[in-house]
Order: structure tokens, then C-alpha cells, then sequence
């Protein structure tokens, strides 16, 4: 059964056609996109950023997150041909914003650039029992570090993900263990981690988790591997980890498409996917 459509609104329609308009007149050399923030206060407003996303297409808009409820926030990046546009759509919609990143290309080669060498740069998580240690770049040295090591921080290469995983296995073997579920298009392997106590055990419910099957979701990724830095570095201190981790198994694949990751990664361009 199909859902049924609802038409775009008026408003929606009208800056579809001076978008028409400004594009024919306009071809700038590089586009800039700001990442904007986007505030629904009331059902209107939720429902104009409904209709932008489900148009996004027409806008060359992408939604990074959806608002799922009225004071919920939106995030959206949007191309310089359209910011009037979207920000009058978004003031006509009883919407707040801001602009919470001016230049997302900029954004990303920053963050390519100058990854290691920012002093204090992903040091908030530092805290942590698994990450308190220096990075090491030479990932056939894995059995050597004394700790894991994630930059949670920043979009580290895939080799850094699998490295993280590796290590964990080698120090936690009691409860993790490295799964191998396939070889990507490019033939990078495609590893998780099984979590549970004890790890032979394979009777027990299983929770599934993955990441990043759509190339530039990346957070999703560092999310997945977020998950499972709080169960390793919880299991024994924090008793519903250790409840979780004995009771359950725990599959963890956190990105599915390497070669996407990799790929949208090394492009500046925004828009790559
Ligand atoms: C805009 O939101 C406010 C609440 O923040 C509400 O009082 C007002 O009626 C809304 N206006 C429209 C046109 O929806
Ligand atoms: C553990 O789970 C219970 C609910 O089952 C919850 O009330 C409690 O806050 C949790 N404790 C921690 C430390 O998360
Ligand atoms: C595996 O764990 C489940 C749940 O804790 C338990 O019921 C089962 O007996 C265990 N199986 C083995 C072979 O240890």
C-alpha cells in the first residue's frame, strides 16, 4: 500500500521557481554550503521542514538531521544559491536558525588537515580508561599498545575504526572478539565486534548495531564505535553494562561501506555521496 503524498505546500512551490529563477542567473565557480540549524516552534513549522526534506532534491538541500517533533532541531545544509530563499521559507514557517557551520568544505579539510597536530583537540573523552593513551599511526604494532585508542573527536580513517576494534579484541579477549562479515567492493575488510560474556557463549540473545551503509552518514560510525567504548570501558564498573554485556551478545559492525567512508572522506566537496 502506497502512502499517500502530501502536495508541497504553496510556499514551498513559490521558492521552487525563484530558485528556477536565481540558478539560471547565477553559476558561481565554488559553492559554499552552510550547515544551518533549524528550530520548528509549532506544527506549521514542522511541517514546512517536513516538505523541504521530502523536496530536497529540488532545493539541492540535505538533511543531516530530521526534526522529529515541534522544539526539536533540524540540521540542513544548504548551497549559496539558496540561502535567502530557505531562510525567508524558514522565517515564513514560524522557524528560528542559525547558521551553525558557515563553510562545510572548509569544515572538512580543516578537520583533514590538521587532525593530530591540534593541541586539545578530542581530549574531552580523555578521561576515559580504553582511550588514555597517544594514537599510533603504525597499525601493524597492535598488539604493542598498551591501550585503545579512538580519536572520538574527529573522522579518523577506517584503518583507525578497525585498529580500535583490533586493539580492544587483544586487551578485553574475555568478552570481545573481532567479526568479519565480508570484503567490501574495494576489498577492505568489513570487521565488527562481538561483545558478551563469555565469548564462546552464542546462545544468548543478540543485539545487532551497525553504521554508515549510506557513505556520509559518518557520525553513524563514531556512534556505533562510541557504543562500544562505553560497554567495554562499563563492563565491571557499571552494573547494567555488566548485566547487558553477561546476558546479552552484542554485534557491532560500525561501517558497513568502508569504500563510501573512505571515499566521501577524502572529497571535499559536500555533495559527493
Ligand atoms: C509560532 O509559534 C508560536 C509559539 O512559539 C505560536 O504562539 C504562534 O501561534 C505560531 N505562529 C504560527 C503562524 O504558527
Ligand atoms: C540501571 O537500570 C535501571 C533500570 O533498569 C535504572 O533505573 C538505573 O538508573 C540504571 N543505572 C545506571 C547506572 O544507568
Ligand atoms: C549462554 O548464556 C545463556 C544466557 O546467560 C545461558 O542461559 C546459557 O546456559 C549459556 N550457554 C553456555 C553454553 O554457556
Amino acid at each position: 500500500m502506497k502512502e499517500r503524498e502530501t502536495p508541497p505546500t504553496p510556499t514551498l512551490l513559490a521558492i521552487f521557481f525563484c530558485l528556477f529563477a536565481t540558478v539560471l542567473c547565477n553559476s558561481t565557480p565554488r559553492e559554499v554550503f552552510r550547515l544551518y540549524r533549524a528550530v520548528p516552534h509549532s506544527t506549521t513549522g514542522l511541517r514546512a521542514l517536513h516538505d523541504l526534506q521530502k523536496n530536497d532534491h529540488l532545493f539541492n538541500v540535505d538533511f543531516w538531521k530530521e526534526p522529529r517533533a515541534i522544539e526539536d532541531t533540524a540540521d540542513v545544509m544548504v548551497p549559496e544559491s539558496v540561502w535567502g530563499l530557505v531562510e525567508e521559507y524558514l522565517q515564513n514557517s514560524n522557524c528560528t536558525y542559525r547558521v551553525s557551520v558557515p563553510d562545510v568544505e572548509k569544515l572538512i579539510l580543516y578537520n583533514e588537515g590538521s587532525k593530530r597536530t591540534r593541541p586539545g583537540f578530542g581530549k574531552r573523552l580523555n578521561d576515559d580508561p580504553i582511550l588514555d593513551s597517544e594514537p599510533d599511526d603504525d597499525w601493524t604494532n597492535v598488539g604493542k599498545l598498551k591501550k585503545a585508542k579512538y580519536p572520538f573527536g574527529d573522522y579518523a580513517p577506517y584503518a583507525d575504526m578497525m585498529k580500535y576494534m583490533r586493539t580492544i579484541e587483544f586487551y578485553y579477549p574475555g568478552f570481545t572478539k573481532i567479526v568479519r562479515i565480508g570484503t567490501s567492493h574495494e576489498g577492505k575488510p568489513i570487521e565488527g565486534l562481538k561483545i558478551g560474556f563469555p565469548i564462546e557463549n552464542t546462545s544468548k540473545r543478540a543485539v545487532w548495531i551497525d553504521g554508515n551503509i549510506h557513505a556520509r552518514e559518518w557520525a553513524s560510525s563514531h556512534t556505533a564505535l562510541y557504543i562500544i567504548n562505553q560497554l567495554v570501558s562499563g563492563y565491571g564498573k557499571d552494573d547494567n553494562t555488566t548485566f547487558y554485556v553477561n546476558n546479552l551478545n552484542f554485534y557491532i559492525v560500525p561501517c558497513l561501506n568502508p569504500d563510501g567512508y573512505e571515499y566521501t572522506r577524502s572529497s571535499p566537496q559536500p555533495l559527493v555521496r
